[in-house]
């Protein structure tokens, strides 16, 4: 491990802890956890599977840390009331998704070995910025086009996933990231006005870099085109998590952007063709 690394490793504390967090998301437990049976899976399987859930859970606990930023962002920029609310409850969200990712690898044999630096789990942005810039920043590198991307992805999968508690959570998590993705159109609709052509331009200079970064994770995603409905045992096909991921960056970042007269496309070093 790199210094300030630490091993990805997540706990429960129980008790009434347990119970009051039970209480808020009773569905978590409604899930068909008792009849997951991997007997047909080969160990190669097995170990994918434990590595692609391991890595979910660990992108559900960064994206958790984000809606956090944002939300504390919101509150700085005096955003309205309501909408701040709205938000408050995407935290919560991302924790169970945390929980249900990091159960199923605890249940396929264990999570796989993850490192990293908890002091940089997210980017903030500069505190030089006004409050609304910043908000406005960290609404559209997670909301505009983290959460807006990933949607199709997961429904993707939702569709894709054969086995009974991969389909079931797959399918709680769509439920829930489904207001995440509007949230930050939503958003904009208010903020849109209260910025000027060199906030846009930073806008979508951010958005471009979010946009390199989820591009450049497309390169690391290994092509196995002959998976096996009965060993799959997390996400799509890879080819066809690809084509559905270049897809919905077009129809469900890009265009919006656009329509908003944010243009993140001269701003991006990565081809879209990754
Ligand atoms: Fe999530
Ligand atoms: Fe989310």
């Amino acid at each position: 491990m790199k210094p300030g690394e630490e091993l990805f490793e997540l706990s429960m504390w129980g008790g009434a802890v347990e119970r009051r967090y039970r209480h808020l998301r009773p569905e978590v437990e409604q899930l068909p956890w008792q009849d997951f049976d991997v007997s047909k899976a080969t160990p190669e399987a097995l170990l994918s599977a434990r590595r692609t859930w391991t890595e979910a859970a660990f992108q559900e606990h960064r994206t958790g840390a984000a809606c956090a930023a944002s939300l504390q962002a919101l509150i700085a920029a005096r955003a309205p009331i309501d909408l701040v609310a709205m938000a408050s409850r995407f935290a919560l969200d991302e924790m169970v998704h945390v929980e249900l990712c990091a159960r199923l690898a605890q249940m396929l044999g264990g999570g796989a070995p993850l490192a990293y630096d908890p002091k940089h789990i997210i980017a903030l942005p500069s505190p030089e910025l006004s409050p609304k810039l910043q908000a406005s920043e960290l609404v559209i590198r997670n909301f505009c086009v983290g959460e807006a991307l990933s949607i199709p992805i997961l429904r993707g999968s939702w569709h894709a996933a054969r086995q009974p508690l991969i389909r079931a959570i797959l399918a709680r998590i769509v439920k829930d990231e489904a207001a995440h993705g509007a949230f930050g159109w939503l958003y904009f609709d208010w903020a849109l006005d209260l910025h000027d052509e060199a906030d846009r331009l930073h806008l979508a200079k951010e958005a471009a870099r979010t946009i390199d970064a989820v591009v450049s994770r497309w390169s690391d995603i290994p092509l196995l085109e002959n998976e096996h409905d009965d060993q799959r045992l997390g996400w799509m096909e890879s080819r066809a998590y690809l084509d559905l991921a270049k897809r919905s960056l077009d129809r469900a970042v890009l265009k919006p952007l656009l329509e908003r007269g944010i243009d993140p496309r001269p701003h991006l070093t990565k081809s879209l063709d990754a």
